[in-house]
């Protein structure tokens, strides 16, 4: 287990110099975790001690999330199960199409937030909710991994003003969350690949969005209200919201003639280029390579090559003048190439990430309930001290 390293004096106090301050809690553990661990220099990810590489090669999102939730890949007739129960709780209430087909083609509306609501209402329709017995939550988790599919389908289909495709159950969680999208039933190829993009987007550790899950968790809150709070975590450019400002930002500099002029000026007025950097990997983020080597066969195949060509430009250019700071591609920046070559609108880019990171998600939150205790960290104190409190008409 871990230490608990500060003194009891320096818990008590929160002032400028009296307590230890990461900001951005940048290398604090805040718990122990068997799903998945980061190698931020040897620009490793693996899950449950299985390379993500080998992952994706050799298994489905299903196998994952089994692995995910059991620490431990599964048998096949464990896989069967899982894989028939995710099959039998793909639909949604008919309350939460009516909801989606209202909100997700309205102006102005992110596909985030008509996620973040139809999740939450998702909760009033699961009378398990408030119980929080192990089997149960592991229940509520998987129902919530395949009906986000299911909802996020339904919403990319709502904001283009096409009919709304009930799941099938012959296809797999990624064939049929394809075949949801698109109305095209996938071939081996795209199957593939939507599981490939399922995978690499299951698990990261401590990422902002499962950190705040975790958090809501810690004080014994339901698993929906934990999930809501993860799709708001994820919606942010600083986290899951990258891989659609990537998109704009290949749309924006249109040319590979215009690409080096672009990144300059952007890294002279200090702008952040979307889908560089990371908190953890200060080398290529391995699910970055992964993603470029799938992007080559798609872009083929969607007539995007010119996509992958302007990313590969943006890659090189920043590894050569700024890869020794640290600034490398993380797992936004080719999956918008992927992504957007499979037919896919850049605002549902994010949504498409929470479909695949809902495995890790619930997995962290039913993790938690092993050795909780509730997240009560400390605001250094720097307002002022012994104000006098003026009447209000003296206020200036
Ligand atoms: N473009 C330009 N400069 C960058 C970038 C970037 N993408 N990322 C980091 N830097 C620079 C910073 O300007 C800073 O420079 P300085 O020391 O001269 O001030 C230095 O690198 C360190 O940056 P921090 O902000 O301290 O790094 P932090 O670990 O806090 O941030 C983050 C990580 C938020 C991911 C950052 O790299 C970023 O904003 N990237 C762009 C957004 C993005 O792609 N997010 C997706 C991340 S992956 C995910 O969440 C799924």
């Amino acid at each position: 287990m871990l230490n608990n390293t500060y003194s009891e004096e320096i818990k008590l106090v929160a002032k400028p110099g009296e307590i230890p301050f990461a900001k951005g809690l940048e290398g604090v553990p805040v718990g122990e975790s068997t799903k998945s661990f980061v190698d931020g220099l040897g620009g490793k990810l693996v899950y449950h001690g299985h390379p993500i590489e080998e992952l994706c090669e050799k298994s489905t999102y299903e196998e994952v999330f089994y692995l995910l939730l059991n620490d431990q890949l599964p048998k096949e007739s464990e896989l069967r199960d899982l894989t028939r129960l995710m099959r039998s709780y793909r639909e949604i209430p008919g309350d939460i199409y009516d909801l989606i087909s209202k909100q997700a083609p309205r102006y102005g509306v992110h596909p985030m937030s008509v996620l973040r609501t139809a999740v939450s209402a998702l909760a009033s329709y699961d009378e398990t909710t408030e119980e929080d017995s192990p089997s149960e939550q592991r229940r509520q988790g998987i129902r919530i991994v395949s009906k986000i599919a299911t909802i996020t389908a339904a919403i990319a289909r709502a904001r283009q003003g096409k009919p709304i495709l009930s799941p099938r159950p012959d296809l797999t969680h990624a064939g049929n969350f394809y075949y949801m999208l698109t109305g095209n039933t996938p071939d081996n190829f795209y199957a593939r690949l939507m599981d490939v993009l399922l995978i690499l987007h299951a698990d990261h550790e401590c990422n902002a969005s499962t950190f705040s899950m975790v958090v809501v968790r810690s004080t014994l809150s339901d698993l929906y209200s934990c999930v809501v709070a993860g799709i708001g975590a994820l919606k942010g450019p600083l986290h899951g919201g990258a891989n659609e400002e990537v998109m704009r930002m290949l749309q924006a500099i249109g040319s590979l003639d215009n690409v080096e002029k672009f990144l300059d000026d952007a890294m002279s007025q200090r702008l952040r280029i979307s889908g560089f950097g990371h908190r953890v990997y200060k080398t290529m983020d391995p699910r970055a390579a992964i993603l470029r080597e799938h992007a080559r066969e798609v872009t083929r195949r969607a007539g995007t090559e010119h996509w992958l060509e302007t990313a590969e430009r943006i890659e090189k250019i920043m590894a050569e003048k700024y890869g020794q700071r640290g600034i490398w591609p993380n797992v936004d920046f080719f999956s918008g190439v992927v992504m957007a070559s499979m037919g896919i609108e850049p605002p549902m880019f994010t949504p498409m990430f929470a479909v695949g990171r809902s495995a890790g998600w619930v997995s962290h939150i039913i993790e938690q309930g092993n050795d909780n205790r509730i997240f009560r960290p400390r605001f250094i104190y720097v307002g002022p001290e012994d104000e006098s409190y003026q009447p209000i008409r003296d206020r200036k």
